[in-house]
């Protein structure tokens, strides 16, 4: 394994649609164990593959349940609503507000090439949504207003 390097800022590759990974390979699952480890190196409860540079529908997430991989992932089903601050690797320093479903079904492909099907509350549910949407080159803070933007030194919880 080895930790990439998370591309940060205004960096055009985090506005670009990430492709679908046709089928499980020795090199994806490469990806994914360097997507979780740069993950973990940087305190962060998810990474897309993006944020590395890798255009494809790759996720993983760890908000403290252990190490979650999703590949190709589509939320199903949204309900309810939850606000709470929010930050990303690639948005080091920056935290706002975001309003997200509380409760999430997502249906994704496992590195063994199986579909599975997840549901996720409060903190996994926002770290699904965040994720699924750097996918379709979304990122947190087009979600809130510019004023409503906190910029601080150090950030933490970011993913
Ligand atoms: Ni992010």
């Amino acid at each position: 394994m080895s930790i990439r390097i998370i591309r940060t800022g205004s960096d055009p590759v985090l506005r670009e649609v990430s492709k679908p990974v046709p089928q499980v390979t020795k090199a994806i699952e490469k990806l994914l164990d360097d997507m979780a480890e740069t993950m973990y190196h940087a305190d962060g409860v998810g990474l897309a593959a993006v944020q590395i540079g890798i255009l494809k529908r790759l996720v993983v997430i760890d908000v403290g349940q252990g190490r979650i991989e999703l590949i190709n992932p589509v939320i199903l089903e949204k309900r309810g609503s939850q606000r709470a601050f929010e930050g990303c690797l690639s948005l080091p320093g920056m935290r706002a507000e975001v309003t997200r479903a509380q409760w999430v079904k997502v249906r994704a492909m496992n590195r063994k090439g199986e579909t599975f099907e997840l549901e996720g509350t409060d903190l996994l549910a926002r770290a699904l949504q965040h994720e699924i949407d750097h996918l379709d080159g979304i990122l947190f803070i087009d979600h809130v207003r510019p004023e409503d933007i906190v910029y601080e030194t150090e950030g933490k919880n970011a993913r």
